[in-house]
């Protein structure tokens, strides 16, 4: 590294805490700092697994509105959030982080009732973010009467105003360490009763790394009593929330396939 490539290190570094403080665990506090400390707290580093296919219908899921572009959930995360919300009869369903709108699409499909809660274009624009990604924001959502969109900063929202309870909520907004801390705990206090689940993405790096500061932070954002409810779902990075009895084990990388799945593709012409 040069030194011209060090201080325009330091400079982007010293932007982006002033931009936003709370990006300041970034430097202060890296991966290995969270798994002692989940490890000294908890005593464990990760959550148990369970098999997705307890939530898939008969293992199969149809997954829609996919742009396999930067950002995009896994099929298979999508494919667990569209096959849980399909499981309640009509899904009262609110999700922290849109982009473009693939989570909440494949969610709306089955009929649920969605609720989005995304920073605005111009509080993106604001934190010093591209235009061009912040106005991209919701362009696949056409004008979905079953879609509600709340344009907010999760982090100082007060979820109380939306005056309403949820079957599943998804937690995909900011993934700092502070701020899935609260965006959990706010989002706990939303259930609607003891069927209600929330799904967590980016509890792992891929499927089968975990990503200890997201792990600490459900973990923390959570009452203790529910701690024994908090699953990985296999194939997938997501983490749950659900009281359903459910058989789970440790899972250890590299993992030795059970399953595999089959992938049919058809694109469609998309024009914002
Ligand atoms: C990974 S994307 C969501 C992807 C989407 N759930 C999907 O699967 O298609 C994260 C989104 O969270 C939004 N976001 C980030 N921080 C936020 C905050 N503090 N409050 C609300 N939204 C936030 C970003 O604007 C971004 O669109």
């Amino acid at each position: 590294m040069t030194n011209g490539q060090r201080l325009k290190a330091i400079y982007s570094i010293l932007r982006k805490i002033l931009i936003k403080p709370s990006s300041i665990f970034l430097v202060l506090k890296d991966e290995t700092e969270y798994e002692s400390y989940l490890l000294k707290k908890y005593g464990k580093t990760q959550l148990p697994t369970v098999d997705i296919n307890n939530f898939l219908q008969n293992g199969t899921a149809e997954v829609n509105h996919f742009t396999f572009l930067d950002g995009s959930s896994l099929l298979t995360d999508l494919a667990l959030l569209k096959s849980v919300a399909a499981s309640y009869k009509k899904c009262d369903y609110m999700e922290i982080g849109t982009w473009r709108g693939e989570s909440i699409l494949n969610v709306a499909d089955t009929g649920a009732n969605c609720t989005s809660v995304n920073l605005s274009p111009e509080d993106i624009i604001a934190m010093g973010m591209n235009e061009k990604y912040a106005h991209l924001h919701g362009c696949l959502i056409p004008d979905k009467n079953n879609i509600k969109s709340v344009y907010a900063n999760s982090l100082t929202f007060d979820f109380g105003t939306l005056n309403q309870k949820y079957d599943l909520i998804f937690v995909d907004g900011d993934h700092s360490y502070e701020a899935v801390k609260s965006d959990s705990a706010k989002v706990y206090e939303l259930l609607k009763d003891d069927n209600s689940m929330i799904i967590w993405h980016d509890y792992g790096y891929n499927p089968e790394t975990p990503r200890h500061s997201v792990i600490a932070a459900i973990l923390d954002g959570l009452p203790d009593e529910t701690h024994q409810y908090l699953y990985h779902v296999s194939n997938t990075i997501c983490a749950v929330f659900t009281r359903r009895n459910l058989k789970s084990i440790v899972l250890e990388s590299p993992v030795e396939p059970d399953k595999v799945f089959s992938v049919q593709l058809k694109n469609i012409p998309f024009k914002h």
